[in-house]
């Protein structure tokens, strides 16, 4: 394995003040707040100290955000929405979608984030039915229940990119076909894997690709996007709307119409501060380049994995390197008491129902791996104790 990644790993590292004191190894739930990040939130502060409101210049940062997003997964502005949450993206398209036709069904895969099932059970009282496709005792879901359950009344196949429990990765392209040969549509929360490696949001098959940017994309909380497959908008008309989806929010009327392409689903006054961070944290993440960040987290997972194994510690789900995101799942009996005695031992991790997760990022050394291992040991071995 090689021992540096293809970019200045020193370089990096001094641009992310925690490191200094921490192993950092919880992306997969919060990124660490960058020296990028901080400059992009008092760069809208400034603006707001100094110029009291510069609306043209808060939006025109809205914009470069959506672009910048829209840049990571090889797509257009014009087919990306601005959201608060996945939540929310979620609930624009949801709402958008009409249950009381030939199509009513919803086949949620079990390894959604609760709050993307939520939503689409909420469509429950609008004529929608939803199926869940569970998740094996291997930590995965078996593709042939996709092909059991999605016939000629889905609508919509809502389907994680990676798994946030233990990083799997579930084959897009496969259920794309599968979806799509049924005449449904796949809708695809990225949020666990955007940011680890490159991933074309046209060529993935996917209908909808969602994402927040405060996990891998080195972003914070209040802002996320959803891209629509350019033609696959305009048959929305979201009920969770706001004049930000309007075709001229500025027109001031009470007139109900969609904006042309996916920021129809825009909603109100856009998180400007979250704009600002996101494009920073997406830009550097595209600077350093995502094949070298894919190439080192896969470098880092797979010696999280060996060197945990070696000390006896028990993985949960696929472990290959290229079957998940950087994430790995270690079982333990309190996990969010091992969380706890991590960080006193200056490690951040993140707990997650019977797991302690791992989730090397970028900014990670072989070192901070080895240390994150020893202590996950130690503790764990003080606990059988
Ligand atoms: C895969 C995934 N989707 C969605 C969410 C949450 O989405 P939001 O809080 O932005 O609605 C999370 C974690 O917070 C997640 O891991």
């Amino acid at each position: 394995m090689s021992e540096r990644p293809a970019y200045d790993l020193d370089a990096v590292r001094r641009r992310i003040p925690l490191l200094a004191t921490h192993v950092v190894m919880n992306a997969c739930s919060q990124a660490p707040q960058s020296l990028a990040a901080r400059e992009a939130a008092e760069a809208y502060l400034d603006s707001w100290a100094r110029d009291g409101m510069d609306w043209d210049r808060w939006i025109a940062e809205v914009e470069a955000a959506r672009a910048e997003f829209g840049a990571l997964i090889g797509a257009e502005p014009a087919d990306v929405a601005v959201a608060t949450s996945v939540s929310q993206a979620t609930a624009g398209v949801a709402t958008g979608l009409d249950f009381t036709g030939r199509r009513y069904g919803i086949v949620v895969s079990g390894a959604e984030f609760p709050t993307v099932a939520h939503v689409w059970r909420a469509q429950e009282r609008l004529g929608a039915e939803v199926w869940t496709i569970p998740v094996g005792e291997d930590g995965t879901i078996h593709f042939e229940d996709y092909d059991g359950a999605v016939n000629a009344t889905t609508l919509v196949v809502s389907a994680a990119h990676g798994y946030y429990q233990n990083g799997w990765k579930q084959d897009i392209a496969s259920l794309a076909a599968l979806v799509h040969e049924r005449g449904a549509l796949l809708y695809v929360d990225a949020y666990q894997t955007l940011g680890t490696e490159p991933f074309d949001a046209p060529s993935s098959g996917a209908d909808f690709v969602a994402s927040g940017t405060l996990k891998f994309l080195m972003g914070m909380p209040g802002i996320a996007f959803v891209w629509v497959r350019p033609g696959a908008a305009d048959a929305l008309h979201p009920t969770a709307t706001g004049w930000f989806g309007r075709r001229d929010p500025f027109a001031f009327d009470a007139h109900l119409d969609w904006a042309d392409g996916a920021r129809r689903l825009d909603t109100g006054t856009p998180p400007i501060l979250e704009a600002y961070v996101a494009r920073a944290g997406i830009a550097w993440l595209r600077e350093l380049g995502l094949e070298q960040v894919a190439a080192w987290t896969r470098a880092l997972a797979a010696r999280l994995v060996e060197g945990g194994r070696a000390m006896g510690l028990e993985t949960m789900g696929p472990t290959a390197p290229g079957a998940k995101a950087p994430t790995t799942a270690f079982r333990c009996a309190d996990s969010h008491g091992v969380e706890v005695a991590l960080r006193a031992r200056g490690v951040l991790a993140s707990a997650r129902g019977p797991a302690i997760r791992l989730a090397p990022h970028f900014y990670n050394t072989t070192e901070d791996v080895d240390r994150a291992l020893d202590a996950l040991a130690e503790i764990q071995e003080a606990a059988r104790r």
